[in-house]
This record gives C-alpha cells, structure tokens and sequence, in this order.
C-alpha cells in the first residue's frame, strides 16, 4: 500500500467550543483512544510521504500525544478556519509530494481500507479533488454535497448556509479529501471568509475548482458511520457506541462468549483467547490480554491484567496491572494491583486486595486480607484477616513468608519480617521477629480462665439492677391498710371459732 506521493494532513487545531471543555477536541477519547489517535492510526499503513498535523488550541498537549505515533507538526495560530489550516501546513509538505489526503482530527472512525479506495479513485480519475461523502439520516450540521443536474459535484454548502432546498440533501461531506497539490494552492490562495465565522473554509475550495472546470469527484462512503464527526459530547457517545460495538464484534469472531454485550466496554487493545466468557458490565481495558477458557464474570475490571488460560475472576473483582497464572481463582470482590502475580492454581477470594506481591503456586488467601509487598511460597495458607503491615510511615517493607505455612487468622505481619518454610503462625498474633522454618510462631497475650467470674458478675448485675428498680407509688401504700384489715377480720373470725 505504498503511497510515496502522498502526504496526509490532518486537521486537529480547532478548539472544539460546542463540547463546552477545557480540553482540545481532539484530546477527547472515544472507544479508549483520544480522537486524533484513531485517525492517525488509521492512516499509518498507508504508507504516506508524511503524516502532518496541524495543531494549535493546545499545541504542547497535542503535539505530545502525536510524535510518538510518528506524525510531524504544523503551528496554526490563530486558528482562521479549515481552509487555513490546510495553507500552514503546506510548509511542512515535502515538494516531490503530489497529492495530499485532508482528514479532519474528530472524525476518528474512519478505516484505512476506506481511505486507500479514496486514494486510489483519486489517482485513477485524475481528478483535482474527491471528496469522502455518505448518505446519513439526520444531515444536520454537516456540509452538504450539492450536484448539478448532471450529477457532477457543484459545491459544498455548510450547513448555516443552506437554502430550504439544500436542507433536504442526505449527502453530507465527510471533510475527508484527496487533493492534487498542485491545483489546491492556488484555489486556497483566493478564498475568502465569507462567512459567519468570518473563516477560510477548506469546502469553499471546491465551488473555486469547479468554477475553474477543474473536475471534482464525490464517492460515497460504503459505511456512513466511518465519516461521524465528534461536535458535540453527544456525537463522542455516538462514535464511542460505534468503537465498542466493532471490538466486541471482534472478540466474538475470535471464539469469545460475551453475555449481554451491549453492557462490555473492551479497549482496543484488548485480546481474549477462544472459549473465554465474559459476564455482563465487566469492563476490559489498557493492554489486558486474557487466555483461552477464563471466565471473567459480572461487575468486574480488569486494566493492564495478564491472564494465562482457566482464569476464573469472580464477580465485582478489580485486577490492575498485575499477572494471573494457568488456573488461578480471585474473588468475589478482590483487588489486585501494581505487579501483584499469582502463580498457578493460587486463590485469592473475597475482600482480599494484593499488591505488588507474589503468590506461589496453590497459595490461599480466602477472606479479609492484605499482602503488600510480600511473596508467598507455594502451598501455604493464609488464614482471615490477615495483614502485611508493609509501611512504617516512610518506607514499604517486605514480608516473605516460605513455602507450606500455616499462617493463622487474624495475624499482623510487621514487615520487615520473614516466616520460614513449614512454620505455623499462631490465631490473632502480632508478628514482629523472624519465624525459623517449622518453627511456632505465637505473638499474642496468654489466656487466662477464672472460674465461676461470670456467674458472679451476673449476681453482682442483677443486685445493682434490684437497687435501681424506681420505689412504690403511694397509691399503693394508701391500699396497704385495706389488706392489713383483711387479715385482721380473718383472724378474728378464727378466734370466735376457736
Ligand atoms: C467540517 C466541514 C463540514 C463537514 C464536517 C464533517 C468545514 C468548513 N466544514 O465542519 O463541511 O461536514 O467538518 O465533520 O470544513 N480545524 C483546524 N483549524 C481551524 C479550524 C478547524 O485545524 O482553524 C480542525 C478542527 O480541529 C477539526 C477539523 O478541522 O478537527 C474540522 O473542524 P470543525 O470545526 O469540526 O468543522 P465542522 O463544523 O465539523
Ligand atoms: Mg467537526
């Protein structure tokens, strides 16, 4: 696809006003790359003399997320509209080139396939320009391709400057053009801001062509949502829609159950091996490769995650740049993070997080723990509620705990420290020295058992509770008498009988 006559501009100064940000349009992300990012990526393989782009609302920002991927520069400032941005560029244009490809830097869906077609039509017309356009439904705020009777190309009216006829046109312009240097400069050279905008627009090039019998081609888009410009933060949620759908249409070619997956987000990174499943709202992000037969199940994330085959992550589970060998379980509700690596068959389970630990192979780590930076040997178990007390408020230190321990619920390891292979920690102990391999380790108070105290305690209660109790109304003393005089006649009654 070698096009060494071709130089690419892409147009990526604009401020962006209609999505209200402090960021440059182009920096906003869409399916988990900034917009500039897609386009650029999308014009790599073909292989152009130079990719040039035009920066200026936040040149430094731009300029950095761009020359990694290899595009060169150009400075528009101030920014007088789309026409101009083309004019500043043409400095950075090497002479030999003699057909320039214009993308616009916020329309990032379109596909290298399309664009070589547009090449190649271009070349083969020999024409002075053709434009990318698409039939869409609802054309508003995009240029429209007006034709003449004829069916050839007249001009390209923006849309705050359509007739009530012009508005009807579900041709729009993609702003995706192949030019032939050397008839673009001098329509550029004449144009004029006659316009709200008081801009140079780059669509006006275009009536100046024709209107110097130059010929000019439109050819549709096979696929209208390749063209979808990012105005507003409703078209970015359009063109995010359109990036995810794609990769998870991907990931299921490639052998992947994804239940519900209008709920996944996957970055475009992102790998997954045959037979894996993945759960509803679990999101897949950075450079996550996951094997062959994981299952990653609901609410979970995983970003940067290395998972070998047979993983299971069980639901709401976080895995962040950490390292899950063959068979491996984690979860429900586990985080791992920063360079935490589970070695095969080692389980981590709920309300665990790890970091920047190792855990040997058939580690367990069930409950309410956590190791940071540790290593585990393999085999050993780590009881609830165990913690790695690894900062001292200046440093994080290390505990290494051996193969085949037995470390009991409850413990607090106070790093540094070293528990050797086979030893046992004692339940609810405070760990602050070395354990030696085999050995005991107990770091907690002596039980001591009184007996009868709580039998005692309880009598002790209920007589303080007695003395408490609030003392008889007086109500009741004024029946007192009534009873006594009861008891009296009974007494007298006996006396007669006696
Ligand atoms: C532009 C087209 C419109 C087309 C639409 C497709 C013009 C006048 N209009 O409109 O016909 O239907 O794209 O998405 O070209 N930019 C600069 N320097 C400037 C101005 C803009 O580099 O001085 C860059 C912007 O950063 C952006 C691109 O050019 O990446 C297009 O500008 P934008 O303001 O988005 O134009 P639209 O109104 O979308
Ligand atoms: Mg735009």
């Amino acid at each position: 696809m070698a096009n060494s006559d071709f130089v690419i501009v892409i147009l990526g100064a604009g401020k962006g006003t209609r999505l209200k940000s402090s960021l440059a349009k182009v920096l906003h992300r869409a399916g988990g790359r900034s917009l500039v990012e897609h386009v650029v990526r999308a014009c790599q393989p073909l292989k152009a003399r130079e990719i040039i782009a035009v920066v200026g609302h936040q040149a430094d920002d731009v300029t950095a997320a761009l020359v990694p991927l290899g595009a060169k520069t150009a400075l528009q400032k101030p920014q007088r509209g789309t026409g101009h941005a083309v004019l500043v560029a043409r400095r950075a244009i090497p002479s030999r080139a003699k057909y320039v490809i214009v993308l616009p830097g916020d329309a990032p869906l379109i596909r290298t396939d399309t664009l070589a077609a547009l090449a190649r039509s271009h070349r083969e017309t020999g024409a002075a320009a053709t434009i990318l356009s698409a039939e869409i439904d609802n054309p508003a705020g995009y240029g429209r391709i007006v034709r003449n009777d004829d069916g050839s190309v007249a001009a390209i009216v923006e849309d705050s400057a359509l007739n009530d006829d012009q508005r009807a046109i579900r041709e729009i312009n993609s702003s995706i053009y192949c030019f032939t240097l050397g008839k673009l400069w001098s329509c550029l050279g004449s144009l004029k801001p006659q316009n709200v905008h008081k801009e140079l627009y780059l669509t006006d090039a275009i009536a100046a062509l024709r209107q110097k019998g130059e010929n000019v081609q439109a050819i549709l888009a096979a696929d209208s949502d390749e063209v979808l410009g990012c105005n507003t933060r409703a078209d970015l949620a359009a063109v995010d829609a359109v990036f995810r759908r794609r990769k998870r249409a991907a990931i299921m070619d490639a052998g992947v159950t994804i239940e519900m997956p209008e709920t996944v987000l996957i970055d475009p990174e992102v790998t997954v091996g045959a037979d894996s499943r993945i759960e509803p709202c679990v999101q897949l992000l950075g450079k996550t490769r996951i094997g062959a037969g994981c299952t990653i199940r609901t609410g979970s994330v995983l970003s940067d995650a290395v998972l070998e085959d047979n993983v299971l992550v069980k639901p709401h589970t976080m895995v962040i740049a950490s390292h899950l060998s063959r068979g491996t379980q984690v979860g429900p509700f586990a985080h791992l993070r920063d360079g935490a690596r589970l070695e095969e068959n080692a389980r981590v389970g709920n309300f665990v997080e790890v970091k920047k630990s190792v855990l040997g192979e058939g580690v367990k780590s069930m409950h309410l723990t956590y190791l940071g930076d540790a290593r585990v040997g393999a085999g050993t178990n780590i009881g609830a509620g165990t913690i790695t007390c690894n900062y001292d408020g200046v440093h994080k230190n290390p505990t290494t705990i051996g193969k085949r321990v037995f470390i009991g619920s409850d413990t607090a390891l106070v790093a540094p420290v070293r528990v050797g292979d086979g030893a046992y920690v004692g339940a609810g102990s405070v760990i602050t020295e070395n354990v030696p391999a085999d050995a005991l380790g107990l770091g907690r108070g002596r039980q001591v058992n009184m007996p009868g105290w709580a039998a005692s305690r309880r009598r002790q209660m209920a007589a303080v509770a007695r003395a408490a109790k609030p003392r008889p109304r007086k109500k009741s003393k004024r029946r007192a008498p009534a009873r006594r005089s009861r008891t009296r006649s009974r007494r007298v009654k006996r006396s007669r009988k006696r």
